[in-house]
Formats: C-alpha cells, structure tokens, sequence
C-alpha cells in the first residue's frame, strides 16, 4: 500500500495514537498500553483497536517486554505524522507516487495547493551502512529514537541550505518547507546526469553548475561536498542543471572544505570531460571558482 493510500485510511484518533507514541519515543522506545492511555486519554478497549488498525498498517511495531504488550513508531508512522503536519501547514495537499530512492531517502511526487508539483523528501538515515554518513553524523546508541533524530537534523540542515541558496540564485530546487525528517522542494521535471541525457550544449550546462557552485561559495558560504552525476537533475525543457541532495554541506571556513571543494568540483568535470567528450581543465575550473565574481548587469 502506497503513503498516500495508508495516509487517506487514517482517522484523527489514530493520530492522537500515534502522536503519543512520538512523544513516548522521547525517553523509550517501547510504550506499553497503559502508558498510551493515561497520555491519549483513550479508552483501553478502543486503544487495542486502534494499535491493531495501525500494526496492519504497519505504522507501529510490537513486542512483549516482561509480559507486558508494547508498541513503538516505525519509520512509516512517523511518516504519517510528518505528512500530517505538512497538510495541515498547507505545503502538500496530496501524496502520490515514488520517484526516486536515494541513499538515504525516499522521494514521493506531491501536490502543493494550487495543483504545484512538488518532490516530498523522507529522509532515512541510518537505513544504509554508517560508513557513507560517518562525516556528519555522530552515532551513539543506534537505537530508533536516533534515527529519527539523526534524520530530522538532516531535513532541516537541507530545508535551511536551500533556502539559503535559492535566495542567491543557485540553480538549486525552491525549498517549500519541512516538517520532523520530511523536506518538501519543487518538483523538477528531469533526468538525472548518470542517466546521460543528450545535452545540445553540455559545456554550458557544466559552466552552470560551476557557477552553481561558486554561488554556494561565495554567497552562501558553503560546499555541497557530495557533488556527483547523481545529485545533478537537468530539467527536460531547457537543460537547466539543478544541484539537490544538500544535508551533508559543510561552511566554507570548516577545515574539509577545500578538500571538499575541490573533490566536487574535479569530479564533475572529469565526468563532463570523459561522457560528454570534453577537455576542460579541472585545476582551471577550480582556479574559476575560487576567484568567481559576480559579474554585474547593468
Ligand atoms: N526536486 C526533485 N525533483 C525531482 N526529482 C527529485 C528531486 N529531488 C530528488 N529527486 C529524485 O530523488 C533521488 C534522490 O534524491 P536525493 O536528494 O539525491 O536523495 P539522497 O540523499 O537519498 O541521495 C534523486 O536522485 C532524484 O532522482
Ligand atoms: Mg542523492
């Protein structure tokens, strides 16, 4: 069953379940029933239904523990809370299907009001190996309620360094809001680079991700660090190349960052060079970076 579907099936009692157990999930990971209804207020009978209700849908989990049943959020459930909150924000109105797996998210196709396509990031950190995420990420106990909050730094770390660089003109999607471990940007209608589009002019379209990345330099004062043909969406209509996938950016003054600059900047290159038969200096072009200005139309 798709989000949206089991997000359409949910009643708001079933939300004041699942929103107790978010809170629960603040100092436990697993509540027991009668927790739940001391802070839901519901019922015990009741409760059991609804806990079945969303065991089905797969929106909690269940364990004995001391002979006592117990029950905590999943991914999914949380899910429901973040698209809740994000409809009630009027940023999404409905929910569709997905259309992209990333790393470390999943992306649906939105409706904002107004018929607006929108792209709904769920951000799943922790769901791959830690070894990809070690540079920004701490991990302690590994535990759920981790995973959540690792993922809901990540969301707001990717809303605000879009937001921040959409303000300045970087080719980057227009952010539209966040809620929990859920960013919701504009939809670009695109392939990605590592599905080698057949671009008219690729060295324009490489002179705009570097001008892309000097704009993050120089007025947004930071450094994707991640650059690579799969975080680069060149819209269908006109080759405009949008830079995504940002939570893992670092400031310009962090001591990796020109490590990291430099690493996004020769690698992009070297993929335009080799794919699209290009000889483009890297040095040069990261020469052209450090000492972009921004030339001034008048
Ligand atoms: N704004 C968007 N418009 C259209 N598709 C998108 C958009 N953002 C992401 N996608 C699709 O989802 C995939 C994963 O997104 P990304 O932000 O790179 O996440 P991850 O961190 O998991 O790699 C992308 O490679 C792309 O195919
Ligand atoms: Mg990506």
């Amino acid at each position: 069953m798709s989000i949206g579907v089991i997000y359409k099936n949910l009643l708001d009692e079933d939300f004041k379940v699942l929103s107790a157990l978010e809170r629960v999930l603040l100092n436990r990971e697993y509540a027991p029933i009668q927790l739940l209804e001391k802070n839901t207020g519901i019922h015990e009978e009741k409760l059991v239904l609804i806990l079945r209700k969303l065991h089905g849908l797969k929106l909690v989990k269940k364990e004995t523990i001391m002979g006592e049943k117990c029950f905590r959020l999943t991914f999914l459930g949380y899910d429901m809370l973040a698209i809740k909150a994000l409809a009630r924000a009027n940023i999404i109105e409905a929910i569709g299907d997905k259309i992209g797996v990333g790393k470390e998210s999943d992306i649906y196709i939105g409706l904002a009001p107004g018929g607006l396509q929108v792209a709904v990031k769920f951000l799943r950190i922790g769901r791959t190996s830690f070894r990809q995420t070690k540079r920004v990420r701490v991990w302690t106990r590994g535990k759920i309620a981790d995973w959540y909050q690792q993922s809901k730094i990540c969301a707001e770390r990717e809303f605000k360094a879009l937001q921040a660089l959409h303000k300045v003109g970087a080719l980057v999607p227009k952010p539209m809001g966040f809620n929990r471990h859920v960013v919701v940007i504009e939809f670009i209608d695109g392939l990605e680079l590592y599905e080698r589009p057949n671009l008219e002019n690729p060295l324009g379209v490489l002179s705009k991700i570097l001008e892309t990345i000097s704009i993050a330099y120089h007025k947004a004062q930071i450094v994707h660090g991640d650059l690579s043909e799969y975080n680069i969406l060149v819209r269908r209509e006109d080759e405009t190349p949008f830079i995504i996938d940002w939570p893992q950016y670092v400031y310009r003054d962090d001591p990796s960052a020109p490590e990291l600059l430099k690493r996004d900047v020769f690698y992009v290159v070297r993929f335009f060079n080799r794919v699209y038969r290009l000889s483009v200096n890297p040095q040069e072009s990261l020469n052209s970076v450090l000492n972009w200005k921004e030339t001034l139309n008048y």
